[in-house]
């Protein structure tokens, strides 16, 4: 392997430490710890995998984390009905509300989401928050693109004047890092291309990257042939693949073919053990700054 990893496990560890320290000194001066709600509808089990990772991390910190459930029946009423209620911290103070995403097909997942008001969306979805960091002055910053940001500028790749590419098109990942990309400061001054299903010459654009972040969900997407040499990978799909030599039967990989890409790549990021931690530290440090901005 020629590509330096980039280790995301390792750097969510440090800023769990520095989290810490921050968490006790607000719950000294508060009387109580930061708090997050995180809603979990129906059974998913990958959801609840995701839930229960966050749920660990806040604990690891100091953060107050409840996971409130509701059955996969539940339908939009009564799941903004829950958020509603959340919101008058009728189940406890909640600093930060997450809507573990994806909900059941039959629900009108905007209306639910729109119902966690802006000052507590920890997930940086409410359009006031989408729009803050459109204009430049980002208050919560979706966690996944805040994690990705966060990893470069700690490896030390630059960003300013460079292209990146990002395939993914997403309100979650794809247009928020675009935005962080492009904006100005450390992580940001790129010149940022945004693919997506319907691009024509997807590899021909990839190709052209300085910085290439894949976040579809397609294992396998980008291979060797779409990487310029030296080029920074960052992997954002999360896949369950079947793997009969795994003792579960299945694996997780992303959208990069790793062992082949670490080859042409000047740095890449693992599934696991990559993106997926930072997402779980940045939506600590937005529940702790959710917390601090309420006092
Ligand atoms: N499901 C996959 N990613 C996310 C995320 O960042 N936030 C929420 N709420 N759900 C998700």
């Amino acid at each position: 392997m020629k590509a330096r990893l980039l280790d995301g496990k390792a750097l969510a560890g440090r800023i769990e430490d520095t989290l810490r320290d921050e968490v006790q000194t607000f719950a000294k001066m508060v009387g109580r710890p930061p708090r997050l709600v995180v809603v979990l509808v129906g059974e998913m089990a990958a959801s609840a995998s995701y839930v229960k990772s966050k749920a660990a991390a806040a604990a690891r910190v100091g953060i107050d984390a409840e996971v409130v459930r509701a059955p996969v029946t539940a339908d939009t009423e009564q799941l903004v009905g829950l958020v509603e209620a959340l919101s008058r911290d009728e189940h406890g103070p909640a600093d930060g509300i997450l809507v573990q995403l994806p909900l059941p097909t039959h629900i009108d997942t905007q209306r639910v989401l729109d119902a966690v008001p802006a000052e507590r969306d920890v997930d940086g979805f409410h359009p006031e928050n989408a729009g803050l960091l459109s204009q430049g002055r980002p208050r919560f910053v979706p966690c996944t693109a805040a994690g990705v940001q966060r990893m470069l500028i700690d490896a030390g790749v630059e960003t300013a004047g460079k292209h990146a590419v990002i395939i993914g098109r997403s309100d979650i990942v794809g247009k928020p890092l675009a935005l962080l990309f492009a904006g100005r400061g450390k992580g940001g001054d790129a010149t940022v291309t945004i693919c997506h299903s319907r691009s024509e010459d997807l590899a021909g654009i990839c190709r052209k990257a300085d910085i290439l972040v894949a976040a579809v969900g397609k294992p396998g997407l980008v291979t060797a042939g779409m990487v310029k040499p030296g080029a920074a990978v960052v992997d954002v799909g999360i896949n369950r693949v079947a793997d009969p030599s795994a003792a579960s039967g299945s694996r997780l990989v992303g959208d990069v073919d790793f062992a082949s890409v670490a080859e042409v790549a000047g740095w890449i990021s693992p599934v696991p053990g990559g993106v997926g931690p930072l997402t779980v530290a940045m939506l600590l440090a937005n529940t702790l700054l959710a917390a601090e901005l309420r006092m």
